[in-house]
């Protein structure tokens, strides 16, 4: 019987769960795998500090690098740029798979970090990234792999979600709905990641890059947030049926010359309230994928939170074990079909 060592970088919300899992289901996990995956230390800037979760002291360590190094598995969940890039490559460069929920450092850095585990045949899975413990990631790089994704329409962001839901439902305002979410745990460290649209940018970069089969830049995703939206727009919003949802749209375009590409965009929309996203309340997510021979299908649930989170993250973790187990490469992380990516902005859309 093989033993995997799993490292955990972060002890935050999403680390915390997803370390208490492991400790709790170890043996339910184990005969899922066929191997048993030993947590052996979870790398934190300060081994003193509160934890959302009661753990064991003596896995806390501030010296990540050489729990990387005496890893075979890698979690990322401190989020950011660096260190994580580094601690990243340095997992994948010594031999190790690894599981990240890092939004931010995929749609800045992803080509990079995607090649870098490609060149050693490493595995790189980031299902936690997008919308929670929503499965959508996996779908659309294996499920509809085979089929042609035409557009998504994603409400990737549960903080704006959950704003939006208050000033409609309760007529709270912006700042009031906003002090609710951080309370709740849903918002980021600096929360304009999430009214300002970045977050929810971020994750349509992802999208659209594995939708389509490309890279797509952060940079060429077309963003607006929510900040600027008012209590009488959603008024109006709401007396000529529709619903103001901020929406990640990433979708296949030709342009003016007949060239066919991809673009990717998030702003507040309005959204016909007889819509399935209408129906998406509080801080859940829901992707609406519509794609040329599955039609329309919508995947939905908790796009925000530390226990849910975790759930995403867990399933990475046993799937690349398993592969692990077998010997068997994993699926390339890299896209290659090179479609080229037009800012197009909010101005062609009919949402
Ligand atoms: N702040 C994010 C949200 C957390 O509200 O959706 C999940 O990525």
């Amino acid at each position: 019987y093989r033993n995997l060592r799993v490292a955990l970088l972060g002890g935050g919300s999403v680390g915390a769960q997803v370390a208490r899992l492991l400790l709790e289901q170890s043996e339910e996990l184990a005969s899922r795998v066929g191997a048993s995956l030993e947590l052996v230390g979870i790398a934190v800037r300060n081994v003193d500090a509160e934890r959302t979760v009661d753990l064991p002291k003596e896995l806390f360590t501030t010296d990540a690098e050489s729990l990387i190094l005496g890893a075979d598995v890698v979690i990322e969940l401190m989020g950011g740029i660096e260190p994580a890039r580094s601690y990243i490559l340095l997992a994948i460069n010594s031999g190790a798979d690894v599981v990240t929920a890092n939004k931010a450092l995929l749609a800045e850095h992803g080509a990079e970090l995607f090649a870098a585990a490609d060149q050693v045949g490493a595995q790189l899975n980031y299902e936690a990234a997008v919308a929670g413990a929503i499965p959508i990631l996996r779908p659309l790089r294996e499920s509809l792999a085979g089929d042609r994704v035409v557009r998504i329409l994603g409400i990737v962001n549960g903080t704006t979600n959950y704003i939006l839901d208050r000033m409609d439902e309760a007529g709270d305002s912006l700042e009031d709905a906003l002090a609710s979410a951080t309370a709740l745990g849903y918002a980021e460290a600096d929360p304009t990641a999430d009214i300002g649209g970045y977050d929810a940018a971020q994750k349509a970069a992802i999208l659209a890059s594995l939708a389509f089969h490309t890279t797509v830049p952060l940079a060429s995703v077309y963003r607006e947030g929510i900040t600027s939206v008012t209590p009488a727009q959603i008024e109006s919003a709401r007396k000529a049926g529709y619903v103001v949802k901020l929406l990640a749209i990433c979708e296949r375009f030709t342009d003016e010359h007949g060239v066919d590409g991809v673009s990717a965009r998030v702003y507040p929309a309005m959204v016909p309230r007889s819509h399935p996203l209408a129906a998406v309340h509080g801080a859940n997510n829901a992707v609406f994928v519509e794609a040329e021979a599955a039609g329309s299908l919508m995947f939905y649930g908790a796009g925000a939170g530390g226990v849910e989170t975790a759930s995403a993250v867990l399933g990475d973790l046993v799937s690349l074990a398993r592969r692990h187990v077998a010997g068997g490469p994993g699926v390339a992380a890299s896209s290659h079909a090179g479609l080229p990516v037009f800012d197009i902005g909010s101005v062609t859309t009919r949402y």
